[in-house]
């Protein structure tokens, strides 16, 4: 984990605490916002998206995921993750599983709303995956 963000690094947690705002967090009011870099240079954004079912809650983190690999991006180097949280917010388990499936060992970069900033490897985050090569 390294303490400071770099230049990319703060545009894309830029990106993330704009996506933050579109937020349909209706039942837990957490709010999180998500910004994705593929290798292409491009960033892909999402929010979390709640429901009145609350078990079909997808969290930000997957919607930008998804949202890119819906439109045809493929290969990813970094995911930035936004709260309003003193204590910052890393992905939850389910997001883990599909980060690393998408974008490997990429970097995850957690910030909230007073410029706290942390950068963390999935393979930290998600030691002894299951994924495609243990098919
Ligand atoms: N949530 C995310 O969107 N990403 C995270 O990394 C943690 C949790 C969402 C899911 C739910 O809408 C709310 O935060 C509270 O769990």
């Amino acid at each position: 984990m390294t303490s400071c963000a770099n230049n990319n690094n703060d545009a894309l947690l830029a990106a993330a605490r704009a996506a933050r705002e579109y937020a349909v967090a209706t039942f837990s009011k957490f709010h999180v916002g998500a910004a994705l870099r593929a290798k292409s240079g491009k960033v892909y954004t999402g929010c979390n998206v709640e429901n009145a079912s609350y078990g079909l809650t997808i969290c930000a983190e997957r919607v930008a995921i998804f949202k890119a690999l819906s439109e045809g991006e493929r290969g990813f180097d970094a995911i930035a993750v936004v709260t309003d949280a003193e204590k910052l917010t890393p992905p939850c388990g389910a997001c883990r599983q599909i980060i690393w499936e998408f974008c490997g060992d990429a970097e995850v970069i957690l910030g909230n709303l007073k410029g706290k900033a942390e950068v963390h490897r999935m393979s930290a985050l998600f030691p002894l995956p299951f994924d495609i090569s243990n098919l």
